[in-house]
């Protein structure tokens, strides 16, 4: 086997254009290696092989950066993304009683009416789809699902856009102060909202979950409010970050654009290829609970391996001309919602607000352009762009 090459995350020309450099590495090998010398999962099968073998358990983003006591700690102790097996197990058997494919299709008629109001706010000569499509879209689809009255929307849509803070590379305590504000708003205002349904149940998401349970087992109330906020958190900055990238990706290939105006039945194609093309998430961390072999490189015990959906994405022996963005493909393989017992609860709602709101948005807008090439922002592993500037006809 070739030596493993190195990719450099620090890099800024990386975020910009990573896949020529993820290209080169794994034709050398399946796996690389970070400046730090970490390991990363290149390749499909090796991204898949990391996320199903339960050799590798999640990583604690937090205690690598001193957080081990306070509000955030508990919070992130508590939710599906840092939890093992049999805990991991337990709730999400819990949580996917009421994350129902029923439940889900139920939104449809909400992120329509939700993805017109937006589209009918745009009033310039120009618009910034990060903020007026975007950003908004998801916060108000949780917020049906988990029935937030609209009067609370604008508190509701600032805690929730601030718990993606827990994913930043750096936590400046100035952050962390946001953050541990959006938790202590959050946990009081979801423990009102559950209390609220309890007295007064409805068919929206949240009372599913309270009255969700398996073999006489429930959600205790500390963690139905973490349950809740695990949805917000996971919900909010990836979604938003798959319709800005549609939306570009879609106005950057004219001939793509075409094809799902002409033919709406293909956006459900299209989403995944959007997914598959530009994956909203770099990828995933996992640490290796034992030593061994990994594709013949050697694993300490408690190494962590970071997995790379945009290479695994783009590895040509898993896919037919990879780099080519063509929403005809038949969709379905792709890494971007990870594999193995964490993979994304929320793929179908997340897939649904796509498969609405990137048609309607085309119809609306048949003269929409880009207005500059959007420019990613470096370091962000909820890839995104600060903004998106489109000319409306
Ligand atoms: C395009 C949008 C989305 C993308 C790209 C995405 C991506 C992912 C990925 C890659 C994971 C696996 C993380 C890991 O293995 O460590 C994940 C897990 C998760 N996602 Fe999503 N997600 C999206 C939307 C959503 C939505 C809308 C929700 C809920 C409302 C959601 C809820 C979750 C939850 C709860 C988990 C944790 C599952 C577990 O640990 O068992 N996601 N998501």
């Amino acid at each position: 086997m070739n030596e493993l090459a190195v990719v450099d995350l620090t890099d800024p020309g990386f975020w910009s254009n990573p896949y020529p450099v993820l290209a080169g590495a794994r034709s050398r090998h399946p796996l690389a290696r970070g400046v730090d010398g970490s390991l990363i999962a290149l390749s499909f099968d090796a991204v898949e092989w990391v996320l199903r073998d339960p050799r590798f358990l999640t990583t604690d983003l937090l205690a690598p950066r001193g957080i081990t006591e306070g509000p955030i700690a508990e919070w992130w102790g508590q939710v599906m993304f840092s939890a093992n097996p049999p805990e991991h197990t337990r709730l999400r058997r819990l949580v996917s009683r009421a994350f129902t494919p029923r439940a889900v299709e139920s939104l449809r008629p909400r992120v329509a009416q939700i993805t017109e109001d937006s589209l009918d706010s745009f009033h310039g000569p120009t618009a910034d789809l990060v903020a007026e499509f975007a950003h908004e879209l998801p916060i108000r689809v949780m917020a049906a699902m988990l029935g937030v009255p609209s009067g609370d929307h604008h508190r509701f849509a600032a805690w929730t856009a601030d718990l993606g803070l827990v994913f930043s590379s750096v936590h400046t305590p100035e952050l962390l102060d946001r953050l541990e504000a959006a938790i202590n708003g959050l946990n009081q205002y979801v423990a009102e909202l559950i209390a609220d349904r309890r007295a007064q149940p409805g068919d929206d998401m949240l009372s599913g979950l309270i009255a969700a349970e398996a073999d006489g087992d429930a959600l205790s109330e500390a963690e139905l409010v973490a349950m809740v906020e695990n949805l917000l958190f996971a919900g909010h900055d990836t979604t938003r970050s798959m319709l800005m990238i549609g939306a570009a990706l879609l106005l950057s290939h004219p001939d793509q654009r075409a094809l799902l105006s002409n033919d709406p039945s293909l956006a459900a194609q299209a989403v995944d290829e959007i997914l598959r093309y530009e994956a909203p998430v770099l990828g995933s961390g996992r640490d290796a609970a034992e030593p061994f072999d990994l594709f013949g490189v050697p694993v300490a015990a408690g190494e962590t391996v970071t997995t790379m959906s945009l290479a695994a994405n783009r590895d040509p022996d898993a896919f037919d001309d990879p780099d080519r963005f063509d929403i005809r493909r038949p969709g379905g393989k792709l890494m971007s919602f990870g594999q193995g017992i964490h993979y994304c609860l929320g793929a179908a709602l997340a897939r649904l607000e796509g498969q609405v709101a990137f048609p309607m948005l085309l119809a609306r807008f048949p003269g929409m352009e880009l207005a500059a090439e959007p420019a990613w922002v470096p370091y962000a592993s909820i890839r995104r762009f600060e903004q998106l500037i489109v000319t409306i006809d």
